[in-house]
């Protein structure tokens, strides 16, 4: 039964996040939005990740001039020293069901869903990728609201499984250059290699595959972190679908367009599992007007020694000025070892400058960065376009296939280099965005940039849809 208390109270929102960095950035720039409407907010982050929050960022500080939102901690069920990344995350997935679901309904029961004096019981749960959530939803009746927090695409290819099932296009067979057919919208460009990573399997059974799809494809209202003018004609094709959908993207755009309406702060409040390495924007403003690759990999990717080595080849031989994130996790079999490291740095020191941890919107911001040789992650991709800084694609797992191929084939603001990791062609794809084709791409990715700005700005696609996102929940209320 549904509590029907404080009907003077705003709406409370019940966030619950993937707690990994990159859908928990998202998801707390949403729950900065609700706050800004003075809805209510419950968020539920893992105790690891709160402890790493508390550590390198004023995310907690920042929340605490908002009163109703709250965090609430629960642990994930692994170990401090588990890597929480790349190959691991099964085990992550796995770990989450096992202990902090449980953790999580028992609170939410003994708390009666969070409701008290000063606060309403939560109208609508909003969460990414968590496989309990349909059935608790509907068990409580509970509105449940999914936050897809990769591309749109990403998405429409998970709910295209059946199709692609039925014509027989998975698992593959041959050619991995091969167009795709059965992903409507997508015909003229997808092609097998850039379907998500998951769908690389020889079983269509295949666990992974069968879990991404069912977390992924709920029917209820979807948030997609996307907009009109890099994926409304996909949009459009979900839409059949799923008929509620709210495209408020890029999430990071909409909450600093909303603030500076405000005339608030809008230094943006960003979880950052490592300490940012500020001396970066320092080097950077000593190097001339977009000469700069800024290289880095995200959160999650892992590298082997030799394609670390490759990389820092292709950058050195490409003769351009390199920023680059290595994360000390980042390099598999490097553990507490950080002698390639060292040796990277000191031979890189003319061209290049290495970091472990960079702050990457100021990074794109500045004026030195001229590109970015990305693994594609949602996330990067976005603040990529918003910047205006074209792309090298080199994509790792899972969404970062698909996004690599928006990139290069229907936006054109950049290449994609995935599959292939050999220092000849990242020198080439280097040089060629560097310098051979650099104004083509540069113009290109300012004109996406003006366009995708344009959205999050009122009266812009993804404003608009920020503000049916909110009356639709208004509306959950009863
Ligand atoms: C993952 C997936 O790869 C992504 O595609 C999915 O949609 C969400 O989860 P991650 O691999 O970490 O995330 O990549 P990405 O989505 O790009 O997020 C990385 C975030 O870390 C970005 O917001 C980026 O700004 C930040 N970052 C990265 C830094 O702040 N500093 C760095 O040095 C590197």
């Amino acid at each position: 039964m549904r509590c029907e208390q404080g009907q003077d109270l705003p709406p409370h929102v019940l966030i619950m996040p993937y707690p990994s960095l990159g859908h928990l950035n998202p998801m707390l720039n949403l729950a900065h939005l609700f706050c800004l409407s003075d809805f209510h907010v419950t968020f539920i982050i893992s105790d690891f990740n709160h402890r790493r929050l508390l550590e390198h960022t004023t995310v907690l500080d920042a929340f605490a001039r908002y009163p109703g939102f709250e965090f609430r901690a629960l642990p994930d069920g692994l170990p401090d020293d588990h890597p929480r990344a790349g190959e691991r995350t099964m085990e992550i997935i796995f770990s989450i069901e096992k202990v902090t679901v449980p953790l999580f309904k028992k609170m939410m029961v003994h708390e009666n869903f969070l409701g008290g004096a000063a606060r309403r019981r939560v109208t609508c749960l909003v969460t990414d990728a968590m496989s309990f959530a349909p059935e608790f939803a509907r068990e409580h009746q509970l509105p449940l609201i999914l936050f897809q927090t990769g591309s749109a695409a990403y998405s429409w290819s998970h709910f295209c499984f059946p199709q692609l099932l039925q014509a027989q296009e998975i698992p593959f067979r041959g050619e991995m250059d091969e167009l795709v057919k059965s992903v409507s919208g997508m015909e003229g460009f997808l092609r097998r290699r850039d379907l998500p990573s998951h769908y690389r399997v020889d079983d269509v059974n295949d666990p992974i595959l069968q879990g991404v799809i069912e977390r992924l494809t709920v029917k209820e209202a979807n948030i997609f972190n996307t907009c009109e003018d890099l994926e409304g004609p996909i949009v459009a094709e979900i839409l059949k679908h799923v008929p509620r959908i709210f495209s408020i993207g890029p999430i990071h755009e909409q909450i600093k367009s909303r603030l500076t309406e405000k005339k608030a702060d809008v230094s943006i409040i960003k979880a950052n599992l490592w300490a940012e390495d500020q001396s970066c924007i320092e080097w950077l403003d000593a190097q001339p007007p977009k000469s700069v690759i800024y290289v880095s990999f995200g959160s999650i990717t892992l590298m082997t020694r030799e394609q670390v080595l490759e990389f820092w080849h292709g950058l050195l031989n490409s003769s351009q000025r390199f920023l680059w994130v290595i994360r000390p996790d980042s390099i598999i079999g490097n553990e507490g070892n950080d002698q390639v490291l060292e040796e990277l740095m000191e031979s890189s020191k003319e061209k290049g400058l290495l970091v472990e941890w960079a702050p990457q919107e100021k990074v794109l911001n500045h004026p030195a960065v001229g590109g970015f040789l990305t693994h594609s992650g949602w996330n990067s991709t976005l603040e990529s376009i918003t910047t205006g800084t074209p792309m090298i694609c080199w994509p790792y797992f899972a969404d970062q296939t698909i996004n690599s191929r928006l990139v290069s084939e229907v936006w054109k603001i950049g290449l994609d280099i995935k599959d292939t990791c050999d220092r000849l062609i990242i020198e080439n794809a280097v040089r060629d965005l560097m310098e051979v084709r650099k104004e083509e791409f540069l113009k290109k990715a300012k004109n996406m940039a003006k366009l995708v700005k344009k959205s999050v700005s009122k009266g812009g696609s993804s404003y608009t849809n920020m503000d049916d996102l909110l009356q639709f929940i208004k509306s959950l209320i009863i």
